[in-house]
């Protein structure tokens, strides 16, 4: 008889159809009642599925007393209770390596677009304006620039890789100095941003890091400087830094992470100095193709009583 899984929110097509083939698959998302499905099913519910956006929170776990892995199909697990899931004996596995090219490519390519203007420039074009208007205003060079990274992990660690290969300067602020790496370590944010013509957020979401970039980050950075942010919307305190935008106290920003997405800080869209992506750092079919694997390869391992392949520990 296959085991019983709860998915939480949908999934990858094509992880949802591995699912359903492996385990007798209920579907939260679509419940009437909610309530009532959950606990209608709990007494099966040793494990759930969910993502990084969606999570899983203390009720969720509560109502499931039988429940033993949480398995969330993205490297960020902010939105997971881990002292709950940890005080009641839960496991929680996540998605790391498998994106961090992807996400590092993706830091990359904001810090240009924002450099060198390439998504205004594109705007300028496709508005027909080339012929009349003539050249675009000089940008500046990414080779130049000094790059402060804010979250030395694997991703973190992948950007300063490929801005070191631009030619860009790096220095960097974690919650530990990393003595193997050749890049300076800040250990003051404000510091770190005076310093940097880009700050690049690279670090997990969460109580701990909320609105890590706050008013005086921003000024530090100053209009010179631009924020590009891959991590979590919840780093930076985003009406500041809207306010900051509008002021041409800060000179542009990447952001690929909203406090509250889908929903953005009003004024953000109206900016020409800001690149706005729809969080898709992670979203390749090869690595969401991995990510997916890696969730099923967790859920296995678990009620085949194997070690799991990625636990968060
Ligand atoms: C996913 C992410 O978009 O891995 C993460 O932490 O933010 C992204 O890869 C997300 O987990 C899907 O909800």
């Amino acid at each position: 008889m296959p085991d019983h899984l709860l998915i939480v929110c949908p999934l990858l097509p094509a992880l949802m159809e591995e699912l359903e083939r492996d385990y007798i698959c209920h579907r939260l998302w679509e419940a009437e009642d909610p309530t009532a499905l959950l606990a209608r099913i709990a007494p099966d519910i040793r494990a759930i599925a969910t993502t990084g956006s969606v999570g899983a929170n203390a009720a969720l776990m509560d109502a499931l007393p039988k429940l033993e892995i949480i398995a969330n199909f993205g490297v960020g697990v902010d939105k997971v209770d881990l002292d709950h899931a940890g005080a009641k004996g839960i496991a929680v596995t996540n998605t790391p390596d498998v994106l961090t090219d992807d996400v590092a490519d993706l830091a990359m390519a904001l810090i240009t677009c924002v450099a060198r203007g390439i998504v205004a420039a594109d705007r300028y074009v496709r508005a027909g304006r080339w012929p009349q208007e003539g050249e675009r205003p000089l940008t500046r060079a990414v080779g130049a620039a000094t790059i402060g990274i804010v979250g030395m992990g694997r991703i973190g660690k992948a950007v300063a890789r490929r801005a070191e290969a631009a030619g860009a300067r790096i220095a960097y602020t974690s919650r530990t100095t990393k003595p193997d790496l050749p890049y300076p370590f800040v250990a003051d944010l404000i510091e770190l941003a005076r310093a940097s013509d880009y700050l690049v957020l690279c670090a997990p979401g969460g109580e701990e890091t909320h609105h890590l970039v706050d008013a005086p980050v921003i000024d530090a950075l100053g209009p010179e400087g631009a924020l590009i942010n891959i991590g979590r919307g919840s780093l930076v305190d985003e009406a500041a830094l809207t306010a900051a935008l509008i002021d041409g106290r800060l000179a542009g920003a990447g952001l690929d992470v909203f406090e509250k997405e889908p929903a953005l800080t009003p004024g953000l869209t109206d900016l020409e100095s800001v690149v706005l992506l729809p969080h898709i750092g992670s979203a390749t079919q090869e690595t969401r193709r991995a990510m997916g694997d890696l969730v099923a390869a967790n859920l296995a391992a678990h009620f085949a009583g194997r070690a799991l392949p990625t636990p968060v520990v």
